[in-house]
């Protein structure tokens, strides 16, 4: 098949959609398909046939994207317009953050009526934005960490944010971006004088800013592939928070696959994330994160509707964990994909 593969972007995950893109590009073509990696930062201009997009790998912290972020959109749309999708079979997306996995590029495929991977537009949009994903999850009796969420621009009376934080959700809590990936702006804050210095960090990243209770205990994650739960993993991270650096440097974190849980604990995990995975109408693989407290409650934190595709990202490890390797779920993806537009 030929297959056009759209990868980096502008998002502040760029970096990561790189080492997903150069891991997809391999395997597509190991499987003997025609792969034309494009780059939705890079306009019109054609990758060069090198699978190398990031030979350093991910870096500890996540790249500068400011001046590629102000022409975001012409940026996007150009790259787009410029291929003709028509000569693509399918088109494979290795996109991570906005645009790419919020259901924008969804959108515009959509128009052109060519099958894509993943979820649609709708399911795409709604996992992007954690505070709708939160609201549907109480809908569906989901549990999730209590929240509140804050305009970046609306920040004026600090006093009273700091009583309501208090009252709804208490100390320690976390601030971080609604609507980024890779845990980009995060902080846990400990007591309430902290909380300004992580709102000024947060404002870097997001217009709207998520607020969380803290919940203590242990990091879970549950793969989707064919609308179906994968092994669970337990992480543990070296910082404690799964932030930037343990997700992206090699030895920062611990994986546990399938996670140390009772049979019935596994199954009760693997229901509620695919059933997180449906609710917001995502479709074909993603990957459902969870917080495991104290008192043995599952509390969903958000759905990755195009979760980290390098050969040891989390989805690819769960996979392998009942046999199916990196070649093999790229290529079911690809099947799943082609399924959807019949
Ligand atoms: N309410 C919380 N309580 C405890 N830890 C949390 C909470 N929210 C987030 N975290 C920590 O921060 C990490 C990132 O949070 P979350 O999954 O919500 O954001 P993300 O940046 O979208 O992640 P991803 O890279 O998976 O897209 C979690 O994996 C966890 O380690
Ligand atoms: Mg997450």
């Amino acid at each position: 098949m030929k297959i056009l593969v759209l990868l980096g972007g502008t998002s502040f995950e760029r970096d990561v959609s790189l080492a997903s893109g150069e891991a997809i590009v391999d395997a597509l073509k190991k499987a003997g398909h025609e792969v034309i990696p494009v780059d939705t930062a890079k306009g019109k201009k054609l990758l060069s046939s090198s699978t190398q997009f990031l030979p350093e790998g991910v870096k500890q912290k996540p790249p500068d994207v400011k001046s590629l972020q102000r022409i975001r959109k012409e940026l996007t749309l150009k790259t787009i317009e410029s291929f003709d999708l028509k000569e693509a079979d399918v088109i494979f997306l290795a996109l991570h953050g906005a645009p790419g996995e919020d259901g924008t590029i969804q959108a515009l495929l959509d128009m052109t009526g060519k099958p894509y991977t993943g979820s649609g537009m709708l399911g795409s949009a709604l996992a992007m934005n954690k505070a709708m994903a939160k609201k549907i999850f109480e809908y569906e009796g989901i549990l999730t960490p209590k929240w509140l969420l804050l305009e970046s621009s609306n920040l004026t009376d600090i006093a009273e944010i700091e009583d309501e934080i208090e009252k709804k959700l208490g100390f320690p809590c976390v601030v971080k971006p609604n609507d980024q990936g890779s845990t980009v702006g995060f902080s846990l804050v400990e007591e309430m004088k902290d909380l300004k210095e992580a709102f000024e960090k947060v404002k870097k990243f997001t217009g709207q800013i998520l607020i969380e209770e803290y919940i203590s205990g242990r990091e879970l994650t549950v793969g989707i592939l064919d609308d179906k739960p994968l092994p669970v993993i337990e992480i543990i991270p070296e910082h404690g928070i799964y932030d930037y650096e343990c997700k992206y440097t090699k030895g920062k974190s611990g994986y546990i696959c399938p996670a140390k849980l009772s049979k019935e604990k596994t199954e009760e995990i693997q229901k509620i994330g695919l059933k997180a995975f449906k609710a917001l109408g995502c479709q074909d693989y993603g990957r459902v994160d969870f917080r495991y407290s104290e008192d043995e409650k599952f509390l969903c934190l958000e759905v990755n509707s195009l979760p980290g595709m390098t050969v040891t990202s989390l989805v690819p490890k769960a996979a392998k964990a009942i046999g199916i390797e990196f070649p093999e779920l790229v290529d079911r993806i690809v099947n799943l994909a082609l399924k959807k537009k019949k």
